[in-house]
């Protein structure tokens, strides 16, 4: 069977809480890539679903009074309903209680036992109802599990198991031999750091007796699956491979994307490669790990009550807004911290005042002075030249960054060519011409314009597909798909993006595409705190001789723990390009988790003094903001070691 559709995955969620932002976030993402492909042309296949078995789902329905089916069933329609909403266009919401995946998990369960990948034993361990596994003692972290915090208990008992060790060293070769299997590439090291202490085998079972909320192992009936076990393999089930081992003729297998957050990689760089090595199929080409929007600091999370209703957004801003607002805001696979602040502030530079206000600039005065038609290109002078090689250059970035899956960076390349648009009418003054009655010059000006937006709507179409189908058919484009392949090929063979669109063609003026909003909209502002109170008085001066005997780096968080001696104080090692990373005792634990820390970017001083904090070494600080109580840290995009001024 060969691959020829492009497959992308999200994890599929936890139904024992109602979807926010954490969740749209990835579904988004695996939306707008999809999206992508299909608008290229491309065969596109996008799978997302519910995780609905195990522990955290049947205390969910216990809870409410429900049979878990029940309350399954239930949940379900609260998520489908939240992807509806944010115009999430999945080909299959997989439930691993659809009867099709019960079948591939037993199929699989079966192969595996027969060809003896799976044995019986009893062993005594820690487990975690919140992160449904169970640690060993040395892996607790103040005697609470070290993903969730949540307390722990010792249970021994008999269980089935997968000999994942014996995988071990092939999927560690297997990681060094395809630098893009797990991506960004920060985490690559991460996971072979993780693989190359030591794997244990992974316990696949849990009791009926225990819990009975799963599928049953075909070979042994007092067991049913560990709910990781059941639910990864829904990427098998999407994809097409049926119980007998065996895939249909759909090409989607191996996945191109599997998208998933930070949390979760271990158990798919670990568990899943390993389940695929055993079962003998491929591994996905790529396992793409984002980061997390954070409150303060701290991950959002059901269980921390902290999270941001997506829906809210959308109310606010509108769809398209939200779903830009969440893959241009931080990059994918680092964290980032979310404020309705950050979200008015984006939306009004980047949608009203950029790309709105152009394509209303480009529309109204073409309607006002050209009689309403795409008018005719007439000569050319270095300002449209330059224009044209800006085109160029956003259609091919968009192309470059998506290979990468850097929403950001693309977003931010056709934001450059939106605001080169809106320079261009500040050079041109087609006001002016208009006024001097050069019909010819006036033309040509406002026909680049329109062309922008034209080039603009197709590129942004895959993130915001309301809008940019608003303003294609603006210009006269019905078809969002085949403006999007005209401005790509254009770009690509002739160089000429800027002359997409048909001369004569009549152009509607319409409404703002995005409105500006001069305040927080009401049903977000009444959720707001009072304002805080104002800022000191302005602070001494230093010269810059002073500032420049501070030197900052960038860093990056390898590890942290508690301090041993101290409840306010952190011990953090902090990567800054050297060959041994900084130990940095920081006075942060009132606001963050050290889980929650690793891997942050951050800004270290490192030329102050070391010194010794209750009995630990520190060799450096970290730039946070806030007075007495820290408030967030700083963070920066670079590299570990790069200088900041
Ligand atoms: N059911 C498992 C996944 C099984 S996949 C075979 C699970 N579910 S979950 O409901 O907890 O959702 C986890 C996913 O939601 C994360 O991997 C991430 O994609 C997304 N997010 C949840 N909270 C998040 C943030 N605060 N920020 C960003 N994404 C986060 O784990």
């Amino acid at each position: 069977m060969s691959h020829t559709t492009f497959y992308v995955t999200t994890p599929i969620y936890y139904v024992n809480g109602d979807p926010h932002i954490g969740h749209a976030y990835t579904t988004t993402a695996a939306d707008a890539i999809t999206r992508f492909h299909r608008l290229a042309g491309r065969s596109a296949w996008f799978l997302t679903g519910t995780d609905e078995h195990g522990q955290k789902v049947l205390e969910a329905a216990r809870a409410r009074g429900l049979e878990p089916q029940a309350h399954c069933d239930a949940m379900v329609e609260r998520w489908k309903a939240m992807m509806a909403e944010l115009g999430i266009g999945y080909d299959r919401f997989m439930r691993t209680t659809d009867p099709d995946h019960v079948a591939v998990v037993q199929g699989a369960l079966s192969r595996l036992h027969a060809a003896g990948e799976l044995y019986r034993d009893t062993y005594t361990g820690w487990y975690s109802t919140a992160a449904e596994r169970f640690w060993t003692e040395k892996d607790l972290v103040d005697g609470k599990c070290p993903d969730t915090g949540q307390p722990v208990v010792e249970i021994t008992e008999t269980n089935w198991f997968f000999r994942m060790s014996a995988y071990r060293d092939r999927l560690i070769a297997h990681i060094e031999e395809h630098p893009g299997f797990i991506r960004p590439a920060s985490r690559r090291n991460e996971i072979l750091g993780f693989l190359r202490k030591e794997l244990g085998d992974l316990c696949i079972s849990r009791p009926k007796e225990r819990m009975s909320w799963g599928i049953e192992l075909p070979f042994d009936p007092d067991f049913v699956t560990y709910v990781w076990f059941d639910a990864l393999l829904n990427y098998l089930t999407g994809a097409g491979y049926r119980a007998d081992g065996n895939f249909d003729d759909s090409g989607r297998w191996p996945a191109d994307f599997q998208l998933l957050g930070k949390d979760i990689l271990t158990t798919h760089a670990v568990y899943w490669s390993t389940m695929l090595m055993a079962l003998g199929v491929e591994l996905p080409r790529a396992l793409f790990a984002h980061g997390w929007w954070t409150a303060d600091g701290v991950k959002m999370s059901k269980s921390l009550g902290n999270t941001i209703d997506t829906l809210l957004l959308k109310e606010a801003f509108g769809l398209d807004a939200t779903r830009y607002f969440l893959l241009r805001e931080i990059a994918f696979g680092a964290d980032g911290s979310f404020s309705y602040e950050a979200f008015l502030a984006r939306y009004n530079s980047d949608l009203a005042n950029d790309f709105g206000n152009l394509a209303h600039r480009g529309l109204s005065m073409t309607a006002k002075w050209l009689g309403g038609e795409v008018p005719p290109i007439g000569e050319l002078t270095d300002l449209e030249q330059r224009l044209r090689r800006d085109a160029t250059v956003a259609v091919r970035e968009v192309d470059l960054h998506l290979g990468e899956l850097a929403f950001q960076k693309a977003l931010e390349a056709v934001n450059a060519l939106v605001r080169a648009g809106n320079k261009y009418i500040d050079d041109t003054q087609p006001w002016a011409l208009a006024k001097a009655g050069d019909d010819a010059r006036l033309a040509t000006v406002m026909r680049h314009v329109l062309e922008v937006c034209n080039v603009a709507a197709a590129l942004l179409a895959f993130v915001m597909p309301e809008r940019c189908a608003t303003l294609l058919e603006r210009l006269g484009q019905d078809d969002v798909g085949a403006a999007f392949r005209d401005v790509r090929e254009r770009a690509r063979i002739d160089e000429l993006p800027l002359d997409a669109l048909r001369e004569g063609t009549p152009i509607e003026v319409g409404e703002p595409l995005f409105p500006r909003f001069r305040e927080m909209p009401g049903v977000i502002a009444e959720r707001l705190e009072p304002p805080a109170p104002p800022r000191p008085a302005a602070d001494p001066t230093i010269s810059w001789e002073d500032f420049a005997k501070v030197a900052l780096r960038a860093g990056t968080v390898v590890s942290a723990e508690p301090h041993p001696a101290a409840d306010r104080l952190l011990v953090l090692r902090v990567d800054i390009g050297e060959p041994r990373a900084r130990q940095i005792v920081a006075g942060i634990a009132d606001r963050f988790r050290p889980e929650a820390l690793v891997g942050r970017q951050v800004v270290v001083v490192a030329n102050l003094a070391p010194a010794e904090l209750r009995g630990v070494r520190s060799e450096g600080m970290l730039l946070a903001a806030g007075g007495k109580a820290v408030v967030d840290l700083v963070t920066v995009d670079a590299e570990p070691g790069e200088i900041i001024r």
